[in-house]
């Protein structure tokens, strides 16, 4: 199939482009790079094959429809949005234009070229603060920052279309705490400035860029005081992508499945984990905790696992091992990298 990702120069587009390559499917990215580079373009093409690539917003219709005359798409993976939680708070705005409008505008497209499989990428956090974990997908949802809330927003707008279009299928994942990296060492994340997330905070750490992890809080309700989520390797969820558009092929309308491994790790046991797997130090102080968040928060995979037949394989020694030989290859990300050709073609 011919396979449209938007945001495919992200994390989580990225190492799903190489997997759906993998499968024999033709990639084709959109992606403005406002948090990714073009260099993730080459490096999917070396770990993978060959894919195509647009430097272009999803959100601008004009473009879209370009990229959906240039080739014959039969499926779209929709990953382009902003993902800082932090930052939504305090631009709301910016939050709530960007992640609906580029989901409206690739829906608007895929309508007039009579296109009806989408998958779109959501987040745990429309589960809220009021349920208790295991988090399943017939839970109630609702959120504590503007970023949650655009996913949430953006699942009832599927969830309308699917209602109002025959024949439209809308596969909604719910991910859980993507972290690691592709093996190869050729992929992984690259956040801007100061990492928000535990695990490209610790990766940091372990390289010297930073002194010393602040672990937000030690009294909450859990196993050690600190706060347990549920971490997936993102090479993992990448398949999880392969599986869902496989399912979108025999299936119509809404669906929703988690993406996680279903086991929770307090922030002491990844620090630890990491240490054992790698090998290195990871200095920590205990500061107050972070507001907004939960105690703690994993999945219920079952569902994924009967109606998609999808699991997680790798573990936390795996997750941490392949997040720092990323780290290792790759201290300033994709700076730097030495082949910084912009492969991806303008419209
Ligand atoms: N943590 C620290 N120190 C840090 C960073 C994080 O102690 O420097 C702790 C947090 O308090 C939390 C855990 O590590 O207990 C994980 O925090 P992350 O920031 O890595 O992840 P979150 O669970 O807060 O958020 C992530 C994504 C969101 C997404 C959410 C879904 O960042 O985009 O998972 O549950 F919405």
């Amino acid at each position: 199939m011919n396979i449209l990702l938007t945001g495919g120069a992200g994390y989580i587009g990225s190492h799903t482009a190489v997997e759906l390559i993998n499968e024999g499917h033709e990639v084709i990215v959109v992606d403005n790079y406002s948090n990714s580079s073009p260099e993730i373009i080459s490096r999917i093409g070396k770990v993978a094959g060959r894919l195509a690539a647009y430097d272009a917003d999803a959100g601008d219709e004009e473009k879209m429809r370009q990229v959906f005359l240039k080739h014959k798409i039969d499926a779209v993976v929709h990953f382009a949005g902003y993902k800082a939680v932090a930052e939504s708070v305090q631009q709301p705005l910016k939050y709530y234009e960007n992640n609906l409008s580029s989901l409206i505008a690739t829906l608007k497209t895929m309508k007039a070229f009579g296109v009806d499989t989408i998958i779109f990428s959501s987040s745990a956090t429309v589960y809220g603060t009021s349920q208790t974990a295991p988090f399943d997908e017939g839970m109630g949802t609702g959120c504590t920052n503007p970023y949650g809330w655009t996913k949430l927003m953006c699942e009832q707008v599927l969830r309308d279309v699917a209602k109002a279009e025959t024949g439209f299928t809308a596969v909604i994942l719910r991910y859980f705490n993507p972290v690691g990296a592709h093996e190869s060492g050729l992929l992984g994340e690259d956040p801007k400035g100061i990492p928000n997330n535990l695990m490209p905070y610790i990766q940091q750490v372990a390289s010297g860029k930073l002194g010393k992890l602040s672990i937000f809080g030690n009294d909450y309700d859990t196993k050690d005081g600190t706060g347990i989520r549920d971490y997936i390797h993102v090479v993992d969820l990448a398949k999880g992508h392969v599986k869902a558009l496989q399912y979108a092929q025999e299936h119509r309308g809404m669906e929703v499945f988690n993406l996680g491994t279903g086991k929770g790790y307090s922030v002491l046991e990844v620090v630890r984990a990491f240490e054992r797997a790698n090998g290195v130090e990871i200095p920590y102080q205990i500061t107050a905790r972070r507001k907004g968040d939960v105690a703690e928060s994993y999945a219920d995979v079952s569902k994924a696992q009967v109606v998609l037949g999808w699991k997680a394989g790798k573990t936390l020694e795996d997750m941490c091992r392949d997040a720092w030989n990323w780290q290792k290859q790759n201290p300033e990300g994709y700076k730097n990298s030495g082949r910084m050709q912009r492969q991806a073609k303008g419209l």
